[in-house]
This record gives C-alpha cells, sequence and structure tokens, in this order.
C-alpha cells in the first residue's frame, strides 16, 4: 500500500529544487542556447536539466514506478505506476523572460493520476492534489469558482502553435468567447491554465494538441477541486491532452456544449 501522502511532500521537495534550478538559469539565460524540437517547439538545456533533477529524485520515492517524460531522460516502463513529468512547462515563456512557467509532476495508477503538483516557478505558488484528498494552494484547500453562467467566466486557453489542422474552427469557437464571457487569456503554461481553473481564477480552459505531460497533474487539481475534465466529446477517462476542457462544474456543461458544436460540428 503506497503512502499518498508522504510521496506528495517528497514530490513536493523535489520539485522545489528543479524551481531552484530553473530560476539561477534564468538569471543568466542566453536565448542562443535554445533548440528546436519541431515546429515551434523549443527546447533547451534548462528544461532537461530540471528533468534529470525530477527523475532522480522521484525515482527515490517510488523506485517501483515508470516514466513519462517529455525530454525523455527516462522511458522506463514501472507497470501499474507512472510519473508523468512536464520539467518546464512555458518554454516558450522562459525563452523570451517572460513569467509564467511551471513544472507539472503526476503520479498515475494504470493511467489514471493519483497524486499531482503543479508549480509556478518564481511566482511562490505550489498546487498539490491527491485523489480523494483534495487540492491544495500552497498548503490551503482551493475550489473551482462559483460563477454559474459562461457569461459571467473568464476563459483560458492556448492557440495552436504546430497543429493547423482545426485552426479555422478553432478561431470560430474563439470568436465566440470573445463575445460571450469576461474574456480570454493564454498564459503560455496549460499546467498553470488547469491550476487557476482549480483555484477559481479561470472558470474554464481549453486547448487541443497537448500531451499528456501538460496536463497529468492538473486534470487531478481540477478534479479534487470540484470540477470536470473532458475531451471535446465529453469522455473524462483516459485524456492524452489531445483535446481537453475544463471548467468549473457549475459552467462545465454550457462550456462542452459550446465547444463541442465548433470544434466537432
Ligand atoms: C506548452 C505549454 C503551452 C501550450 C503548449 C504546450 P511546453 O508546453 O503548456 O501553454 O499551449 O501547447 O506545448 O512546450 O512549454 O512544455
Ligand atoms: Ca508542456
Ligand atoms: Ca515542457
Amino acid at each position: 500500500m503506497i503512502n499518498l501522502n508522504k510521496i506528495i511532500k517528497e514530490t513536493e521537495k523535489a520539485v522545489l529544487e528543479a524551481a531552484l534550478f530553473i530560476s539561477q538559469e534564468a538569471e543568466r539565460f542566453d536565448r542562443s542556447k535554445t533548440e528546436t524540437k519541431g515546429l515551434h517547439d523549443l527546447v533547451s538545456y534548462v528544461d532537461r536539466g530540471s528533468e534529470e533533477i525530477l527523475v532522480g529524485k522521484l525515482g527515490d520515492i517510488m523506485p517501483q514506478a515508470g516514466f513519462i517524460a517529455e525530454e525523455g531522460t527516462s522511458s522506463k516502463n514501472g507497470g501499474r505506476y507512472c510519473w508523468v513529468i512536464d520539467p518546464l512547462d512555458g518554454t516558450t515563456n522562459f525563452v523570451h523572460g517572460l513569467h509564467p512557467y511551471s513544472i507539472s509532476v503526476a503520479l498515475t495508477e494504470d493511467g489514471e493520476p493519483i497524486a499531482g503538483v503543479v508549480h509556478n516557478v518564481g511566482g511562490n505558488e505550489t498546487f498539490t492534489a491527491i485523489k480523494g484528498g483534495g487540492a491544495w494552494l500552497n498548503g490551503n484547500q482551493i475550489h473551482v469558482s462559483g460563477a454559474g453562467n459562461l457569461s459571467d467566466s473568464l476563459v483560458a486557453t492556448g492557440f495552436p502553435y504546430y497543429d493547423f489542422n482545426q485552426l479555422g474552427k478553432y478561431m470560430e469557437c474563439l470568436a465566440h468567447f470573445c463575445k460571450t464571457t469576461h474574456g480570454i487569456r493564454r498564459l503560455g503554461s496549460a499546467a498553470i491554465d488547469l491550476a487557476y481553473v482549480a483555484c477559481g481564477r479561470f472558470e474554464a480552459f481549453y486547448e487541443y494538441g497537448l500531451k499528456p505531460w501538460d496536463i497529468g497533474a492538473g486534470i487531478l487539481l481540477v478534479r479534487e477541486a470540484g470540477g470536470r475534465v473532458s475531451d471535446f466529446s465529453g469522455v473524462e477517462e483516459n485524456l492524452s491532452g489531445k483535446e481537453i476542457i475544463a471548467a468549473n462544474n457549475l459552467v462545465y456543461p454550457e462550456f462542452l456544449k459550446n465547444v463541442s458544436k465548433f470544434m466537432l460540428g
């Protein structure tokens, strides 16, 4: 039997250590050290260094767990348990000297997140969640917002930057939310977007073309804070990031209806 309370505390420590490394490097980062993994997909030694710290520490916490880590430091298959790691979420922001950027770590059991940490690097905020144990920000329990309508909602999203197949539909959907909500924000870190839905700063978030490491911890944060997460069809299990919507429980049905109308219609 694993002790999730102990695991989350140790995970948080590992994340803070990686965050310290990122913050130190941010002070002297030279943009010419950036490489490109794919179209508009940036990476540097900072992403890789953070991931090495995390893989080392998390491997000590739960030696039986495998890894899905963005930069490929380890692809160990652990069977039932797996660490899903984004060592620096918001690399484009980081490279341009802009906040926010974050670290996202989830522990999954049979593919579903059971513990998660999202840390806003340089922002002094750590979001944690344990399945069935609530969601927390710097040790205080958090809940999704109580807004009941999209017309009272602030909506977060990410703009497509490599998969433009759905760009037309996406822009129509965006235009609709521009007209019908308090506004749209594009922060540049999907993990932070989800954490902000969990603590009620945003009512809703949607994006396509994400990966499991962008959303693993954030999914659990939103659910444990009382919100809902699914793909554009409303399927809540086995989310890969290909499509994701998250919202507070009251706004979710209206939000899902709109996103699916534009994106799947
Ligand atoms: C990115 C961020 C961004 C989202 C991108 C992601 P990365 O992650 O989460 O908000 O719009 O789709 O790839 O590459 O900075 O880890
Ligand atoms: Ca990411
Ligand atoms: Ca990343």
